[in-house]
């Protein structure tokens, strides 16, 4: 990777991929492109910055020719909850971008990352231990169905043209930096504000609901090693499971009481989302990405909580 294109590039994952690349490949090989240039503030001030609708081929291309760019990170999607409320938008949105990315690729010799997820699985899926390669036919959100597509979509790209295309299943992503938005998992990420603003929290899906979860460094991590592993030790591409842990809001409530023994927690269940979670597997079996890169994660609940709770009240 030498020159770095992220499209979606102010939302939860980008407004920290962005400075992170721009750390390790230097500011001005990391462009960065999101529908607004206000939302983008210091993203913009920090390097170079282009207005970009994603779904706007031309345009697309044309920074991807105007700065001779070598990989594409597309992240822009509407997540799980927010895409029930217009499946056909997210649909529009979610592979509409990739489709864009994939082909502009193709046409430009460049990499392509983009984020898979949890929600690619469905009710069919084994929930413990999901293995890598495992039943995805009963997807029951348009936000999954868009994943698995994208999944298949990035095979194909590889297989029929070469790009070099990859991805990871990415796990609720838990960050203080921006707020996630429209997602099943952000309950994990809300929780420590109210522990620190509040000092207690409404969850909106059940006791007993386990999901996969991982903080935002490890996952930036995850990012940039997959995108720089040896391809000849890859035997799978799209859709790497990459796990750190797994809990339910129990879990993460015991975790923060530890440092705030006053917590408190009550439950307003959000039927929608508790139904995406249900269907989500507990855990992900990720041996595959241990063995064809090398991937383990630092953070596990405790280190993750330490450091939430102590960055947002430094806030
Ligand atoms: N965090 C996403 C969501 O909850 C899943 O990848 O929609």
């Amino acid at each position: 990777m030498k020159k770095i294109l992220i499209v979606g590039a102010g939302g939860q994952i980008g407004s920290e991929l962005v400075p992170h690349l721009r750390s390790i490949y230097g500011n001005n090989n990391v462009v960065a492109a999101d529908i607004s240039a206000e939302k983008c503030k210091a993203l913009a001030e920090a390097g170079p910055f282009e207005e970009l609708n994603a779904l706007d081929g031309e345009g697309f291309s044309a920074i991807v020719k105007k700065y001779n760019i070598d990989t594409i990170f597309n992240l822009v999607a509407l997540l799980s909850a927010t895409g029930e409320k217009n499946p056909k938008l997210a649909w529009d949105i979610n592979i509409g971008a990739l489709t864009n990315s994939l082909y502009i690729a193709k046409d430009n010799n460049c990499a392509v990352f983009t984020p898979s997820s949890i929600g690619a699985f469905g009710n069919d899926t084994p929930k413990d231990k999901t293995p890598q390669d495992t039943l995805q036919r009963s997807n029951t959100t348009i936000y999954g169905v868009c994943k698995v597509t994208g999944e298949l979509l990035s095979d194909y790209y590889f297989n029929r043209f070469g790009v070099d295309t990859r991805s990871v299943r990415f796990p609720g992503l838990i960050s203080y930096v921006t707020l996630p938005g429209g997602g099943t998992t952000d309950y994990a990420v809300e929780i420590y504000y109210d522990a620190i603003r509040k000092g207690s929290f409404t969850c909106n899906v059940k006791e007993g609901t386990y999901m996969d979860m991982m903080y935002m460094p490890d996952a930036l991590r995850a990012a940039v090693e997959l995108m720089e592993a040896d391809p000849a030790r890859l035997i799978h591409r799209n859709g790497f499971n990459i796990a750190a842990m797994s809990f339910d809001p129990e879990g993460i409530l015991a975790a923060i009481r530890k440092y705030k023994p006053q917590f408190e927690m009550d439950y307003k269940v959000e039927p929608l989302k508790q139904a995406n979670a249900d269907s989500w597997p507990n855990s992900l079996d990720d041996t595959c990405a241990r063995q064809e890169w090398d991937w383990k994660p630092e953070y596990d609940l405790d280190a993750m909580t330490r450091d939430m709770l102590e960055k947002l009240a430094s806030r």
